[in-house]
């Protein structure tokens, strides 16, 4: 997606050879049309799929995955990380542990808004360790429900997520593929 590449040229940076800086545009300020335009590739991309609701996780999934579910005619849901006094009643959760952060935490879903037999696309922003794809997927298996597919916006090719999610079987869709941060440089994949 150039749009996403351009953005990342000129106002990603490179932190690390592990971690890219996207605060600008996708996860501390949220540039609104270039998440409409992301919300857009992925629901074309997934279009034939037979998504029935959007799933992603607090907080900076929240964006992308809007837009997904806004292009796609369909609700969006996401997994919360702090207890919420909100959120009542049964409950699906999952451990995530965060390498980026060396935290491990529970996300939960209230098992209302997942119905058995439901396909959920999972969205996210970030693909590193595959640790918030694997716990939403997951959260959407104990609820009799089916992984449509995994969409993410900048997918970090370098680390082991997508090739432990292709493992998996998942259908994993990415807008961006990052070969590496080394020497301070982005350089993409394709
Ligand atoms: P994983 O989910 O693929 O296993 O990733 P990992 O544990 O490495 O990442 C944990 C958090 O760090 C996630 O956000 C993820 O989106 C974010 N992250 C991973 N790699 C990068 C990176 O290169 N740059 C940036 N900016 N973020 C990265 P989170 O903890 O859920 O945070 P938030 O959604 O509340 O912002």
């Amino acid at each position: 997606m150039e749009l996403l590449k351009q953005k990342i040229r000129e106002q990603g940076s490179v932190l690390s050879a592990q971690v890219l800086k996207v605060d600008a545009f996708l996860n501390h300020q949220v540039d609104p049309l270039l998440m409409d335009e992301i919300g857009a590739e992925l629901a074309r991309r997934f279009a034939d799929a037979g998504v029935d609701k959007v799933l992603t996780i607090e907080a900076s999934g929240i964006a992308p995955a809007l837009m997904t579910a806004l292009h796609l005619g369909v609700p969006m849901l996401f997994a919360r990380k702090q207890q919420s006094l909100t959120l009542t009643g049964e409950l699906f959760t999952a451990r995530v542990y965060s390498f980026t952060k060396q935290v491990e935490s529970t996300v939960a879903v209230a098992a209302r808004h997942l119905g058995a037999g439901e396909r959920v696309l999972i969205v996210d922003d970030f693909l590193a360790h595959g640790q918030a794809a694997q716990g939403l997927a997951s959260i959407i298996e104990q609820a009799g429900a089916r992984v449509a597919g995994i969409g993410i916006v900048i997918e970090k090719s370098f680390q082991p997520g997508r090739t432990e999610l292709d493992r998996l079987g998942y259908r994993v869709e990415s807008l961006v593929r990052l070969a590496s941060l080394e020497g301070g440089t982005v350089r993409f994949l394709d």
